[in-house]
């Protein structure tokens, strides 16, 4: 048993350790301020991490960055959830938002204001939404996805991973909530497949009907 199983595993050391971790409530998002000294900012000096991004990342999940990536200007990153891993050539444009768990592969190509949320709250209207526990919902980006400014991709709420596959193109202001298929572009609210790459004639083609195809 590692000390991570240990420490979920046993309640009232989990709610000690995140009480030494986290700001109080409301803010459990953030953690404190000699957390932060010790293993948020060095992040800071990472190549590809732009000065003005917000890294809300936290020691016991993961946070890795390829080379060659880059972090934009007012980007979130959360890893409170689950490990956020961002492979080599990623983009991440102006404002983008993504709360782990996520994985973007290689070549993965995110607009401005994209927002990739890997976990869910309750909605149970007997408590304030911040009392509610969290699931988290893990998204997967296959190698060069393109996702079109201000998307949201909404992680299931099952728990199963929602994977974008390789090669797909997202419309500018989508919601994707569930897999889109590889070599094809999906748009809307919710998003549906609108072509699909067809390999023998090299060109894009309609599908048959608008349902996701997978
Ligand atoms: C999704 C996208 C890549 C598709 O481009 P394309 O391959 O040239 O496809 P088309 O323009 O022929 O569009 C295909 C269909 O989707 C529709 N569509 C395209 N983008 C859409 C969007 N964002 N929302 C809703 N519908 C969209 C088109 O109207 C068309 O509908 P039709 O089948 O009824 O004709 C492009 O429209 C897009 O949204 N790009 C993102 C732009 C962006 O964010 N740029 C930031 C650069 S940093």
């Amino acid at each position: 048993m590692t000390i991570k199983e240990f420490i979920r595993g046993n309640a009232r050391i989990k709610k000690w350790v995140l009480a030494i971790l986290f700001r109080r409530r409301p803010y459990q998002a953030k953690v404190r301020w000699y957390v932060w000294c010790f293993s948020v900012f060095p992040r800071y000096f990472k190549r590809g991490i732009s000065w003005r991004s917000r890294l809300d990342l936290v020691p016991f999940n993961k946070f890795s960055l390829g080379s060659y990536s880059r972090i934009e200007d007012g980007v979130v990153i959360n890893n409170g959830m689950g490990d956020v891993i961002i492979e080599d050539e990623v983009h991440t444009g102006v404002g983008c938002v993504l709360i782990g768990p996520i994985t973007l592969h290689k070549h993965v190509g995110l607009s401005q204001y994209v927002r990739i949320l890997g976990m869910h709250h309750g909605i149970d209207p007997d408590k304030p939404h911040h009392h509610h526990p969290s699931t988290k919902a893990p998204i997967i980006l296959e190698e060069d996805v393109f996702v079109g400014t201000g998307t949201v991709i909404m992680g299931k709420k099952n728990g199963e991973p929602l994977v974008l596959g390789k090669y797909c193109r997202i419309g500018a202001n989508s919601v994707v909530m569930t897999d889109i298929p590889a070599y094809s572009v999906a748009v809307g609210n919710p998003a549906k497949v609108v072509r699909i790459w067809n390999f023998t004639l090299k060109k894009w083609d309609k599908p048959a009907s608008n349902d996701i195809i997978l």
